[in-house]
């Protein structure tokens, strides 16, 4: 696996892959690689000749008291596990080959709507830093698809809205929430959680496992929701939102059947997120 940390190099690599025909499919992270990271890494490499992963710690996508500072960066690690997952290329770009004229960047990307509330509402200005970084990388790399995982399932709609409105010729392959044997959703942020918060954690999916097997039982909403709630408060979580929504994010009407539960709570100062798709009767 080749590592590349500037844009010349870059499109050079991509180049000889394009002029030799071959599909290219990019898994855009953060680093600090999980088996969901890499969940997205096979995905592509079962539908693409080329594989490349791009490590970049967004952050026009933090907000000014988030984890930017703090968000874990093991890249010598990633390397390997990239590697053992037979990634062909590596992109690690720093700030300053991303974002050269400084994070005051004129040229934004918003997907207003899918970005409204959840965790939108919580993170003004997240989903315009993630759609704009996610454009600049399809722009650098000009994949023919794009793997992301259903774990930040708002991440997703908001991508495979960018793509649609802007005719962008990239399939996105949308990947399911690999999980820990009890239940949690993989994620770099579960490294903060102290053993006795990391216990209580899987609390989150057990809550939206028994909200599912309650509304597919015809259960009303609002009381599902509401018991929801109550359980995770009693379990030691914060609950930021927990929402039914159709699944496509817009509201639940009397018609829609495919559904999905999304949940962010926080665990002392870690927000963590979850989802579960259902179907109602
Ligand atoms: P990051 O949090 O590193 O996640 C990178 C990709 O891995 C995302 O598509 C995310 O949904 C997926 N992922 C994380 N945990 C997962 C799990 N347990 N199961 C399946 N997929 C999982 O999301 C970002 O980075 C950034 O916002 C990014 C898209 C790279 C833009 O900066």
């Amino acid at each position: 696996m080749r590592t590349l940390h500037d844009i010349a190099a870059l499109r050079e690599a991509l180049a000889t892959h394009r002029r030799a025909g071959r599909t290219i499919g990019l898994v855009p992270t953060m680093g600090n690689l999980h088996a969901g990271h890499l969940a997205l890494v096979a995905a592509a490499r079962r539908r693409a000749d080329v594989v490349i992963a791009t490590i970049f710690v967004n952050p026009m996508q933090f907000g000014p008291n988030e984890d930017l500072d703090a968000y874990p960066r093991t890249l010598a690690e990633d390397r390997a596990k990239l590697e053992a997952a037979d990634c062909d290329l590596l992109f690690a770009p720093d700030v300053a080959t991303i974002y050269p004229r400084g994070l005051a960047v004129q040229t934004r990307i918003s997907v207003p709507e899918v970005s409204e509330g959840l965790c939108g509402g919580d993170r003004p200005g997240h989903f315009d830093g993630v759609a704009t970084v996610v454009t600049m990388l399809f722009n650098l790399v000009q994949p023919d698809l794009a793997c992301f995982g259903e774990k930040d399932y708002q991440q997703l709609a908001v991508i495979r809205r960018l793509v649609a409105d802007l005719h962008l010729p990239i399939e996105i392959v949308g990947v399911p929430i690999e999980r820990a044997e009890d239940g949690l959703a993989l994620s770099s942020r579960n490294g903060y959680l102290d053993p006795a918060q990391r216990a209580l954690a899987p609390e989150l999916h057990r809550t939206l496992c028994g909200l599912r097997k309650a509304l597919e039982a015809g259960e009303p909403v609002e009381d599902s929701l509401a018991h929801g709630l109550a359980r995770l408060r009693e379990a030691g979580f914060a609950p930021d939102y927990l929402e039914l929504r159709a699944a496509d994010l817009g509201p639940v009407g009397e018609t829609t059947r495919d559904a999905v539960l999304l949940v962010a709570a926080r665990l002392g100062p870690t927000r963590l997120i979850d989802n579960l798709s259902l179907t109602l009767p």
